[in-house]
């Protein structure tokens, strides 16, 4: 979590950092701040709150530095507020420094500091491993950039810091590790920023900064080294992003416009892969490594947040297709167990951001342990796209609304073609079976073109329950993950509680919460478990819970048991669940826009969890 960005060059520094920071604002937006040096004056702005707030703060300070560097907080050590937002600077004053990740051993090195007379400003664990910078520069007379190279050999956890240094009118020197950077290469200028998007307007030539590696970075010069002190070639890359891409686009909300967009991601994600009239699925990532996953004698998939939920989903869709067995991981929970890899197990690794830090560390986990890892991720270039053997990318363009929405239905689209991919090459579906996914597969962008256009369906029905304190959501099979998928969706996005479940299990437990007052969202499409969900519904019909339901175009049965349905087309039911839960995406977004909700911007949530 957290974005930071930073600025060395010929232009004014302040407008490209504010502009960065709004751009990254999905990554936390406790606080901001920034720090400008200009004529050897190191000035330091910060501001609790949302990114606006710093921006009105600074209205008739001095921005008309050339260098700059700029953080906003999701906060981790100490509570949002001015004094711990970033930056932060050194005792000495000299140096100022942002940071995004969480220095897990700074109690130890705070209280030697505190030993030697240190005294701290905030709470952060940011300012203490600056002072501790400021130390060893101090105890060894040496540059700036030595004494961050022997405190990061020192220190454990996660970062990415940039630091500004009084003395050095046009030098900022970065270094990650767990934590995303992406340097822009312009002409006379670089741009340091969390991902690209406050980069892409100035300069589409980028690269991508690894763990253990330091960055010395002036307008005209980008020297790479890693801890050891040994030059690095830095390896240039194109970015393939435009800037409309990270823009509302006449949108009121970034979640809207990527709800709207999906007929046109999952097209792009079909796109080049999926033939339906020739019968084949080509994925590189796929074919390349087709006897390791054929061959796999278990899939492990590992995940967190929406990204586990396309996981679940998958789960379900590889059993059936493939017959091989899945089980499917919550990262943060596989990391610290002792689980058990074997060789010729293969791991499917589920990430929007590419950036999750439990998911990160899992990986590199099963990876000492042998395993292979296959990477669907969205953000091309990320972290886990990196550490992966081979993977499909979700191509669903940047998403960021911090609920996730178009990933998801990306992650369940390349998920089902890699399905297909390995039955088929293992034989383990038959040719009509398969032809006949293909065919429903390539139908889905215009099937869920055909679902928004009555979004204002599902605006009437979230105005009718917005209200409501609590929610359920059920459904059986392949969509009983787009239950949990629900529920979450509400949660994040209207501060409702809501909770999802496979629709029998309702028995133990939740239906003690049935009453007039709860509103019950069934996902029930037909598929061969219709009549069990219809029996369902009657259960809650029978304690007066209200009934919203999901149900394929032409069911003449739920209607009559429903207090409000949404049709939708029919389809498969493998393939379903990138259908049924577009409906359930409207539903939190009218009703969190009816509660007045920042949709974009959640209380307490970040859209990439860089931290564990
Ligand atoms: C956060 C986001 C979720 C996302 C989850 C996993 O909680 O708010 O939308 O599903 O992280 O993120 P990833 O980038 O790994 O998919």
């Amino acid at each position: 979590m957290c974005g930071i960005v930073g600025y060395t060059g010929h232009r004014k520094a302040y407008p490209v950092v504010l502009k960065g920071l709004k751009r990254l604002e999905y990554r936390g937006y406790d606080s901001s701040g920034v720090a400008l040096l200009k004529d050897g004056q190191l000035n330091v702005y910060k501001k609790k709150g949302k990114v606006a707030e710093l921006e009105e703060a600074m209205i008739g300070k001095d921005i008309d530095a050339c260098i700059g560097i700029g953080h906003t907080r999701w906060a981790t050590h100490g509570e949002p507020s001015d004094r711990n937002a970033h930056p932060h600077q050194s005792a000495n004053g000299k140096y100022a420094m942002i940071h995004n990740g969480i220095i897990e051993n700074y109690a130890l090195i705070k209280q030697d500091l505190t030993n030697k007379g240190y005294t701290f400003t905030s709470d952060t664990d940011t300012e203490v491993l600056l002072n501790f910078i400021e130390d060893i520069q101090k105890n060894n007379n040496c540059s700036l950039e030595e004494a961050i190279r022997i405190a990061l050999k020192r220190v454990t956890g996660a970062y990415c810091i940039l630091i500004i240094e009084q003395d050095n009118p046009d030098t900022i020197i970065a270094a990650r590790k767990g934590s995303p950077l992406v340097i822009g290469i312009g002409k006379g200028e670089h741009f340091l920023a969390s991902d690209a998007s406050p980069i892409i307007e100035y300069t589409k030539e980028v690269v991508y900064v690894n763990d253990y590696e330091l960055a010395i970075v002036k307008p005209d010069e980008l020297i790479l080294k890693n801890l050891g002190n040994e030059k690095i070639t830095p390896y240039i890359t194109k970015l393939d992003m435009e800037l409309a891409a990270i823009e509302k686009g006449g949108y009121d909300h970034f979640m809207i416009k990527e709800i709207f967009e999906q007929p046109s991601t999952i097209f792009d994600c079909l796109r080049g892969r999926l033939d339906a009239k020739e019968g084949y699925i080509k994925m590189s990532g796929v074919d390349d490594h087709i006897e390791q996953l054929v061959n796999a004698n278990r899939i492990l998939i590992i995940a967190c947040g929406t990204s586990w939920h396309a996981g679940l989903a998958a789960e379900y869709i590889i059993e059936e297709l493939c017959r091989i067995p899945v089980e499917v991981e919550y990262a943060s929970e596989f990391r610290y167990r002792n689980p058990i890899i074997h060789k010729g197990d293969v791991i499917i690794a589920i990430s929007q951001s590419g950036e999750t830090a439990d998911t990160i560390v899992a990986l590199e986990k099963a990876k000492e342990n042998g395993a292979f890892i296959f990477g669907v991720v969205n953000a091309v270039g990320s972290s886990i796209a990196r550490i992966s053997h081979a993977g499909a990318y979700t191509h669903a363009g940047p998403e960021i609304g911090v609920a996730s929405t178009k990933a998801f239905t990306g992650q369940l689209a390349v998920l089902m073609m890699v399905a297909l991919n390995i039955a088929k090459h293992k034989g383990s579906i038959t040719t009509d079976r398969y032809s006949e996914l293909l065919n429903e597969l390539e139908q889905v962008p215009e099937k869920v073109a055909a679902i928004l256009k009555d979004a204002d369906q599902i605006k009437s029905i979230a105005d009718k329950y917005k209200s409501a304190t609590d929610f359920l959501f059920l459904g059986r099979g392949y969509n009983f993950p787009i239950a949990l998928e629900g529920a979450l969706k509400l949660k994040e996005i209207s501060y409702i509680h809501a909770e999802g479940y496979p629709a029998a299990e309702m028995k133990h437990g939740p239906i003690a919460l049935v009453d007039e007052n709860l509103p019950v969202v069934f996902i029930a499409t037909r598929d061969v478990y219709h009549e069990k969900i219809v029996s369902n519904m009657q259960e809650i019909k029978a304690r007066k819970g209200k009934i919203i339901s999901i149900i394929t175009e032409g069911d003449t049965i739920s209607p009559d048991l429903s207090n409000d349905y949404f049709s939708i087309p029919s389809t498969d039911e493998l393939i379903a669940p990138i259908l049924t839960v577009i409906p359930l995406q409207l539903l939190s977004y009218y009703v969190g826009i009816a509660k007045g909700v920042d949709v974009d911007k959640p209380r307490n949530l970040a859209k990439s969890v860089t931290v564990e």
